[in-house]
């Protein structure tokens, strides 16, 4: 897709709203590779569509001999069970931008004895691929990097035939570490385990979909500091049936848009509502944000309910550190919440942030400077920021560079449509699509006004 940049010179007008937001992307790449292990044919509805990630995604395990076809608005996945993609040696597989994807297609091909190259795109090819290396390393498989640094893409990676169970200790809080983990004990002979610390306790979507899929092949017992995640290896699994709730990922931009709107209200139907998920939520309302939640119900085993949101007066947080991995995603817009606050906020724990699509510390640090918040960076890890909720950006002209990331994009487009005065160029919008192809049609739903410079 061509680059483009978004103008944003208008403020969003006072809104009172209902909207959808788009499938979950972490639970829709989810369903695509467990339902490609399971036997039969599995069927999903609210999958996250035409969004890049998810067509990577699909191509990926297309060309890895999965059957994946669309008929309305239904996702049929032809599994053929464990060890059944078809590799080769040489096969060439592309992530596009997707860090999920990739360090899920390195965990399954783990136990596949073909050599394989696995790549991204430029941004996908910077990010460290050494967190899944190195305890796929230890159930045999081989990986070859140019780079020595962080291991980043292309590689090729040669599998086990005999593969060794897995026992990793997840330090670093990532979903994408422990759900390719998963993935790759399905392969591997007896029971393995992964230990979770509680303070680095990331999204469980993997565990919830397959304990959905076949209760008793994975159990997560519960220990004061940590979690124990035990996984039965090589047992078969039938196919399953899935109803998949929005991104709160997604919702999240809404729910900031509403909250430093004035005099506005939004309801958000049918999201997904999982705990592990739902930090930004935590950390937005003890900022003050006016936040509930209803018709909270179990669907395939996540949780799911409405959202509505109010325009609030947000003050400042110390944000405890064990919730970030539980905001990952949703940090950048924190931040942007932080600048329109009250007081001094202050993050901890961050670092992770620098590792995503972009160094997301260092250039929503930039982007807040830019406009004119205060803020302290230190050691790429934590950030002071000092809000300033009667900032105006006067007659300004102010272009934001995203580097191709799109939840900075995004960030940019609510920064423009809320901080009074001023004209916003957010650039390379063309990047939201990775995960939320229609924000810009939602936006304008609630009434903003923008323009689109190719
Ligand atoms: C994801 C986990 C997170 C998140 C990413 C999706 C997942 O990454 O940032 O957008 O689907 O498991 P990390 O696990 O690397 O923190």
């Amino acid at each position: 897709m061509k680059s483009f940049s978004i103008i944003v010179e208008k403020k969003i007008n006072k809104f009172n709203k209902s909207i959808f937001v788009p499938g979950d992307k972490s639970i829709s790449i989810r369903y695509f590779f467990l339902a490609s292990q399971a036997y039969g044919l599995s069927r999903a509805k609210g999958i996250l569509e035409e969004s890049g990630d998810i067509l990577s995604s699909i191509k990926a395990l297309t060309k890895l001999g999965v059957r994946i076809v669309k008929k309305k608005k239904t996702w049929f996945v032809w599994g053929m069970g464990l060890s059944s993609l078809k590799t080769r040696n040489n096969l060439s597989i592309d992530c596009g931008n997707s860090g999920t994807l990739s360090r899920f297609l390195l965990s399954i091909l783990s136990t596949y004895a073909h050599r394989i190259r696995i790549y991204g795109d430029h941004t996908l090819n910077k990010r460290p691929m050494d967190r899944i290396m190195n305890p796929l390393e230890k159930i045999g498989a081989f990986f070859q990097t140019k780079k020595k640094v962080n291991r980043t893409l292309p590689c090729y990676i040669t599998g086990s035939e005999m593969p060794i169970k897995i026992d990793h200790e997840e330090k670093i809080g990532s979903g994408q570490i422990k759900g390719g983990l998963i993935l790759a004990s399905l392969g591997c002979p007896g029971i393995s385990t992964i230990k979770e610390f509680k303070n680095k306790q990331s999204r469980n979507h993997t565990e919830k979909m397959l304990k959905f899929a076949r209760p008793g092949i994975i159990k997560v017992k519960k220990f004061k500091n940590y979690n124990l995640i035990s996984i039965k290896g090589q047992k078969d699994f039938k196919a399953f049936n899935l109803n998949v709730g929005g991104d709160f990922s997604s919702a999240s931009f809404f729910i900031l848009l509403t909250l430093l709107s004035k005099n506005s209200r939004l309801k958000i139907k049918s999201v997904n509502l999982n705990p592990t998920r739902l930090g930004a939520l935590k950390i937005l309302k003890k900022m003050g944000g006016k936040i509930t939640l209803q018709n909270i119900k179990f669907q395939c085993g996540e949780r799911i309910g409405d959202i509505t949101v109010k325009s609030s007066n947000l003050k400042s947080i110390n944000c405890p550190a064990s919730i970030v991995p539980l905001a990952i995603d949703e940090m950048p817009l924190i931040f942007l919440a932080a600048s329109f606050a009250n007081g001094i906020s202050s993050f901890r724990a961050c670092g992770e942030l620098e590792k995503k699509e972009s160094p997301r510390l260092s250039l929503m640090n930039k982007m807040l400077n830019q406009i004119g918040i205060r803020t302290k960076l230190i050691d790429r890890d934590s950030i002071k920021i000092y809000g300033n909720p009667n900032l105006n950006l006067n007659n300004r002209t102010y272009r934001i560079q995203t580097a191709y990331d799109h939840r900075l994009s995004m960030v940019g487009i609510i920064l423009g449509l809320t901080f009074p005065g001023g004209k916003i160029i957010v650039e390379d919008c063309n990047s939201i699509a990775t995960s939320f192809p229609n924000f810009l049609n939602l936006v304008k739903q609630l009434g903003a006004k923008y323009e689109i410079k190719k």
